[in-house]
């Protein structure tokens, strides 16, 4: 595997403690369904990135495209099919299921309210990924939270550690989505400052009180494997973590 690794990046020294934090975990969010969103491109460019994360040690990956109105205007059936046709184009041995990550807005509280919501299904949990807006709240937000637990869905908030406005006021924001029943999810890079010092400073703050349940490497890029994601690894290693078991629990 360290071979894999060197072949892989060359010239970068095999993070073996990157390991021992994925230890055949599934990576939940991002975006490798080609051609979708501002996520990759290609085939070929979602085959290298496979390669790479089971270089890293992952054995799946949930897939969240995003559905953001406007923005990228996906669908729930439209993702299915590109989902059908690239599981037609990778080999078994790694396995991928389809989520989405949804902008909570009023479209998806209307989604919500009409049933047609792409989550993933894993034993008795029907798990939404939602993201925020970066920089101010919105009343749908929270609402989306709600809405969500209230029809039977586990939310999972994106990124909790990229949005300003919590990074500002965490007293005020951590016991709210607590209360939400929410799952909150950080990005792995922001460990290593991927998205700047606050983040970065905010990932490592929720990494100590143990909040995140789950970690994504939100790949957008290959490249973002070696730069990021190894190294924010290494960091979940030396503090112990073992990321995303509570996925395989699920699904067993
Ligand atoms: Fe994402």
């Amino acid at each position: 595997m360290i071979q894999a690794l060197r072949r892989l990046w060359p010239g970068a020294s095999p993070e073996a403690p990157a390991r021992e934090a994925v230890a055949g975990a599934w990576d939940f969010h991002c975006h490798l369904l080609p051609a979708v969103d501002d996520g990759l491109r290609s085939l070929e460019e979602t085959q290298r990135a496979i390669a790479g994360l089971r270089a890293l040690g992952y054995r799946g990956a949930v897939l969240t495209p995003h559905i953001y109105p406007g923005v990228y205007n996906n669908t729930p059936d439209r993702l299915r099919e590109a989902f059908r046709q690239l599981q037609q184009a990778v080999d078994d041995n790694f396995t991928l299921r389809l989520a989405a990550e949804y902008f909570a807005d009023e479209t998806l509280l209307a989604d919500i309210n009409r049933e047609d919501v792409l989550y993933l299904e894993l034993g008795s949990q029907k798990i939404v990924l939602v993201e925020f807006p970066t920089l101010m709240p919105t009343p749908a937000g929270m609402d989306v939270l709600l809405q969500l637990r209230r029809a039977g869905y586990q939310p999972v908030l994106a990124h909790v550690e990229r949005y300003r406005y919590m990074q500002l006021e965490q007293a005020l924001w951590l016991p709210r989505l607590e209360r939400s029943g929410a799952w909150l999810q950080c990005d792995i890079g922001s460990l290593v400052g991927q998205y700047g010092p606050h983040p970065q400073a905010f990932a490592r703050a929720l990494l100590d009180q143990e909040l995140p349940t789950l970690w994504g490497t939100d790949l957008h890029r290959v490249a973002q494997l070696e730069r990021y994601v190894a190294p924010g690894l290494t960091v979940l290693a030396k503090s112990g973590h073992r990321i995303n078991g509570i996925l395989e629990e699920l699904a067993a």
